[in-house]
């Protein structure tokens, strides 16, 4: 049985799905399972990270393995990491971040979360793989409301360049290392195929909607809190930071979603052709 964390969200429900399409057994967590959607066959159970030990323990009867999202274990990582090990958990799939690396600024809050869950995992003997993704195509969903709105959207570093990923191919990796043998101890860095800047990405959710989107570039001093509604306000100004050296800068690429998957990484045009309710359609 694999328990998988952040089951609702953008990875964790394409990893819910890919693991029920392989009839893999599935138990996803979720703080409401009645809001939940999830497909018919996955196991569903009530996820409250602050309950303790104790009351978390049930979550991982015949458990062998874990997918862990950050945001949904929150402070709560040592209790549920240990009701995870009593449970019979030995392998750990964190996903993780691509901040975390030889060089980074050890001081960016991205990276202290995460670098110090990863140290969490491994100090309490898990085997372990670590999924590092790079900027998240679903990242983009922060204009949808702009979008819905009209076809101007404001934002700024209209040049930044990321190689956006594909949540489809985070879930196929994680699965890969759920069900194979061979991932324990590895680091898989995670980005899709192509640098786009953020003014591209615009015009390709454009072309999927078939309308002419435009990016009207914001000075920095001009952001709002508005234009990021998904990223918390005391990471903004860190975010900011990365995404103004990211402007004209060449992002790492990397193939490894081909060589755990056999497929190569999905392009942002197509996430914007898988997504296009999400910018057409009220959430
Ligand atoms: N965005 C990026 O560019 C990027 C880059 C590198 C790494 N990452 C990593 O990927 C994560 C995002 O993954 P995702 O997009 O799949 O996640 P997501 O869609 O934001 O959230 C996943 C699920 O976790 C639960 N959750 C979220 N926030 C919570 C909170 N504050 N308290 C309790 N539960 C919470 C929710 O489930 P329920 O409501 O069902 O409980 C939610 O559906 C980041 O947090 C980071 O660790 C992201």
């Amino acid at each position: 049985m694999i328990v998988a964390t952040g089951a609702t969200g953008n990875v964790g429900r394409a990893l819910v799905a890919q693991l029920t399409a392989a009839q893999a057994p599935v138990r996803a967590l979720t703080r409401d399972p009645r809001r939940a959607k999830l497909p018919a066959g996955a196991e569903m159970a009530r996820f409250d990270p602050a309950a303790g030990p104790a009351a978390l323990a049930p979550l991982f009867d015949g458990a062998t393995a874990l997918f862990l999202h950050m945001a949904a274990v929150g402070e709560h990582a040592d209790a549920v990491l240990e009701a995870a090990r009593k449970g019979g958990v030995e392998h750990v799939v964190m996903l993780s971040s691509g901040i975390v690396e030889d060089g980074a600024d050890q001081t960016h809050p991205l990276y202290v979360a995460h670098a110090d869950l990863e140290e969490r995992v491994r100090l309490g003997g898990f085997g372990w793989t670590f999924l590092r993704p790079n900027a998240f195509a679903t990242n983009s969903l922060q204009w949808a409301d702009q979008i819905r709105a009209g076809d101007t959207v404001r934002g700024p570093f209209a040049g930044a360049l990321t190689a956006p990923i594909h949540e489809d191919d985070i879930a196929a990796v994680a699965v890969r290392a759920l069900l194979d043998d061979g991932h324990r101890g590895a680091v898989h860095r995670l980005t899709g195929p192509t640098a786009v800047s953020t003014d591209e990405q615009i015009h390709a959710i454009g072309r999927a909607l078939g309308r002419d989107l435009r990016f009207d570039e914001v000075p920095p001093e001009e952001v709002t809190e508005a234009m990021f509604p998904h990223v918390p306000a005391a990471m903004l100004p860190a975010l900011l930071k990365s995404f103004a050296a990211a402007v004209g800068v060449a992002p790492e690429i990397t193939s490894t979603v081909e060589s755990v998957t056999g497929t190569p990484a999905r392009t942002f045009t197509q996430w914007a052709q898988d997504h296009r309710e999400d910018f057409t359609q009220g959430n």
